[in-house]
Order: C-alpha cells, then sequence, then structure tokens
C-alpha cells in the first residue's frame, strides 16, 4: 500500500479548540449537525468557520468554505492547515475538497471530533484528480 505520511502541524491543539469554538456558532436550523473549521494561512493567521443554513436548503453553506473565503476575502491564499470538527470527526465533503484543492493541494487537514483527531491527510489525498486552474489553460474550446 502505498501510504503518505503527514505530520501533525504545529499548535494543533489551539487549531482544534477555535475549530470546536467555532462550531458552537454553527448556524444548524435544518439539520442540526454543527461543524465548525479553524484554518491558518502561511501568514500565520487563523480564520474560523462554521456551517450557515437557510430555509431554502441549498443555499448552506460549509464550515470549511466558511473559513476559506474569509481568508481569501482578507487577501489570503496561501494555507498552512485545516482543521474541522464535527460530533462524530465527519469528513469534509466533495464541494468543500474542491474548494481547497483550488488554494492547497498539499495542505494537511486535520479531521477531529471534539475528543480526538481521526485523520491527517492532504488535500490532495482528499481529492485525488482534483479539477484545477491549470486545466483551464491547457484546454481548446
Ligand atoms: N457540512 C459542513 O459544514 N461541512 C462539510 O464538509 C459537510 C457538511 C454541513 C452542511 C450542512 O449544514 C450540514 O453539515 C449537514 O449536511
Amino acid at each position: 500500500m502505498n501510504t503518505t505520511v503527514v505530520l501533525m502541524p504545529a499548535d494543533t491543539d489551539h487549531l482544534l479548540a477555535l475549530a470546536a469554538e467555532a462550531r458552537e456558532r454553527a448556524y444548524v436550523a435544518y439539520s442540526g449537525f454543527a461543524v465548525g473549521a479553524a484554518l491558518r494561512t502561511r501568514s500565520g493567521k487563523i480564520y474560523t468557520g462554521c456551517n450557515i443554513e437557510n430555509a431554502s436548503y441549498g443555499l448552506t453553506v460549509c464550515a470549511e468554505r466558511v473559513a476559506i473565503w474569509k481568508a481569501v476575502s482578507e487577501g489570503e491564499t496561501e494555507f498552512d492547515v485545516l482543521v474541522v470538527v464535527t460530533s462524530i470527526g465527519g469528513s469534509p465533503c466533495g464541494a468543500c475538497r474542491q474548494v481547497m484543492a483550488e488554494f492547497a493541494l498539499d495542505m494537511p487537514v486535520i479531521i477531529a471530533d471534539l475528543e480526538q483527531v481521526h485523520s491527517v491527510s492532504t488535500v490532495a489525498e482528499l481529492l485525488p484528480g482534483a479539477f484545477l486552474p491549470g486545466d483551464l489553460l491547457s484546454a481548446p474550446r
């Protein structure tokens, strides 16, 4: 088996605590499934996110994308590590993986519940064969 070993990034405990705190702010009026995320950029800043649902269900946004969009909207596109916390250590959805891949294929993603880390893997591992910005450049119409 070909397994890549991803080392635990520094200060993971702090990121886990911030993601768990953000999870408390999740607006989950419909699913009741709260998700928290903490994204550290290469500059050292941390952006948190929670999922935000809507009565028009399809408008719901995931915690991971809220954190990423907060960072990008502040001019930060170089990411160091992303932590995702749910009550069950649930896995990021495909849409969030694609958004992560846009910016940071090598970024470690730490998936955890409220007590422990379930896995640490890179975005490339979570989304093999991601559609990337370069794919657009090489495509004839
Ligand atoms: N959710 C996230 O916030 N992140 C994911 O990666 C998976 C799903 C949210 C969306 C919705 O508010 C709830 O979890 C149930 O799908």
